[in-house]
């Protein structure tokens, strides 16, 4: 099966080898399955299979469990003699216990090398999604980074972001002339979203060094692909946080990586766990990205897997390019469950030898309904298939282990440190200081003009003149108006089309608030 991942044992008695095609392995999948049925171990099989047909892959590990794909199985271990049972009814002679090279990663930095990515990367139309905006705050964090682009202003953290926003907000009269309506009210809720993103951590996500996708798609000197796993147990608490970075990273894969038309083998495979939190709740433009998408980065020799308990739970327009499928036990208790199993039944090649919406309700843990794509890439007909065990350790990576593997990967130390680059936040701020001292230095010569008053004054009482009590607080106002004019001289100097008092103003808001 040297063309092919092997992934279990069909047709009679479970003796016939079944395996996914490496050249039809872009083509996309699906894995599903009601919950205990086996979907994660399957996962695992497929990204063992990959890793050792020198195909990196990249993985969520929502539970935890998928860690022990860097650990080999045991003898030990309470399910071995289960496990080669199994192997045996499938024809699998050569099934043995090995280890596969894992790099770990975490958005929160915990379990894994930080993964990062910065907020112009990220780009307006996820951000609006991941902090949930209307259509008029969309509008606002457009024209933001438009401003960011036309200013110099560059967005990494979003603490950048925050300082912009402060800086439209004061500008906003003059920015309504040029892009329409920019509302008070919007820009606050979009603060407010700002603060609930940076709660939910992503101050973590935002930043540099930002996550370089050859790091992901690395392969070792052995030949073994990568296999990338994100932790994803504590991001799960964010549910928005982590589909928009699965589909961020995504949509970079489908941007950065060069046209390969059908290799024979993928590039990359991109499991993606939990798939019905990328749609839930999505609005139309946003399944129109993934699906299309999903039906470009084929060319790219990425091939995307989507991991959910129901079918039903992804887009037909996504579903209808997920070509190979591997379907575990769906429970019908409803009306409507059994209509989605139908409909399930209904997208595959039947098998004369049985049922498919029957067998999709009966296969037992670790058996699935598989159809896989063959020849010319049509698919194949369904066969029931008792999937392979494990090679790697079935359940969690031992923490001592774990910091380990991340001790020695090869990107130990690459992405621990966060660099915080000169950026719209600095670059604002370092404004506002440079007009302020300015604006002392003004001041101080003003100080040396009334040490000079005070003295000919001082002189003058000497000779009899009368001093004007008011002088201090003449001075004070002058003083106040000294340090706005300079500043505002300034800032005009860099800012053309905005009046010098607003965007001072927005400086120093964004000083303050941004911190
Ligand atoms: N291919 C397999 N070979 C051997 N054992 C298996 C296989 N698949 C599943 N099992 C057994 O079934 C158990 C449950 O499988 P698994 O954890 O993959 O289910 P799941 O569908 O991911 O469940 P959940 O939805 O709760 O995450 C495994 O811990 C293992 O004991
Ligand atoms: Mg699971």
């Amino acid at each position: 099966m040297q063309d092919s991942v092997f992934i279990g044992g069909g047709g009679e008695a479970y003796a016939t080898k079944q395996g996914l095609k490496l050249k039809y392995a872009n083509r996309h999948g699906l894995i599903a399955g009601a919950t205990g049925t086996g979907k994660t171990v399957t996962l695992q099989i497929l990204a063992e299979g990959f890793s050792k047909a020198g195909v990196p892959v990249f993985l969520s590990d929502v539970k935890g469990d998928l860690s022990g794909l860097a650990a080999a199985g045991s003898e030990g271990f309470k399910l071995h003699q289960a496990f080669t049972d199994r192997a045996s009814k499938i024809g699998f002679d050569d099934y043995t216990y090995e280890s596969f090279p894992v790099t770990f990663w975490d958005l929160f930095g915990e379990q894994g090398h930080p993964v990062r990515t910065t907020v112009a990367e990220m780009g307006p139309l996820l951000l609006s999604r991941l902090m949930d905006l209307t259509e008029a705050q969309e509008g606002i964090l457009n024209i933001a980074f438009r401003l960011s682009d036309e200013q110099g202003l560059p967005l990494l953290d979003l603490k950048d972001l925050q300082a912009l926003l402060v800086w439209v907000g004061e500008n906003r009269k003059e920015l309504s002339l040029r892009y329409g309506a920019v509302s008070v009210a919007s820009i606050g809720a979009i603060q407010r979203r700002l603060l609930i993103l940076e709660n939910q951590g992503g101050t973590k996500l935002f930043g540099e060094p930002a996550l370089a996708l050859s790091d992901i798609m690395r392969t070792d000197p052995d030949g073994r692909g990568r296999i990338n796993i994100l932790a994803a147990d504590k991001l799960m608490g964010s549910p928005r946080l982590y589909a928009t970075f699965l589909l961020w990273l995504l949509s970079e894969l489908f941007e950065e990586l060069p046209e390969v038309g059908d290799p024979d083998k993928p590039r990359l495979v991109f499991f993606f766990d939990e798939a019905h939190l990328l749609f839930d709740g999505a609005p139309k433009a946003l399944v129109d990205k993934v699906e299309q998408v999903a039906r470009l980065i084929r060319s790219k020799g990425v091939g995307i897997y989507f991991v959910t308990q129901n079918p039903a739970d992804v887009p037909e327009d996504v579903l209808g390019q997920l070509g190979n499928r591997i379907q575990h036990a769906l429970r019908a208790f409803t009306g409507r469950d059994k209509k989605q199993l139908r409909l399930a039944a209904e997208t595959y090649r039947e098998n004369p030898r049985f049922d498919t919406e029957q067998a999709i309700r009966e296969v037992g843990v670790g058996e699935a309904v598989t159809s896989m794509l063959a020849k010319k890439g049509i698919p194949g007909v369904v066969e029931r298939t008792l999937i392979r065990p494990p090679s790697s350790q079935l359940g969690p990576l031992d923490d001592s282990l774990r910091k380990q593997v991340i001790a020695t990967s090869p990107v130990s130390g690459k992405y621990e440190t966060v660099q915080d680059r000169r950026s719209a936040y600095e670059i604002l701020k370092q404004r506002a200081e440079k007009a302020a001292s300015e604006a002392e230095a003004a001041e101080a010569r003003e100080e040396e003009m009334s040490m000079a008053e005070r003295e000919f004054n001082a002189a003058r009482r000497y000779s009899g003149s009368r001093v004007s009590r008011s002088s201090s607080r003449s001075m004070r106002i002058s003083k106040d108006d000294s340090f706005g004019t300079a500043m505002g001289k300034m800032v005009m100097k860099e800012l053309t089309g905005t009046t010098g008092r607003k965007i001072v103003r927005g400086i120093l808001g964004g000083l303050f608030k941004g911190r």
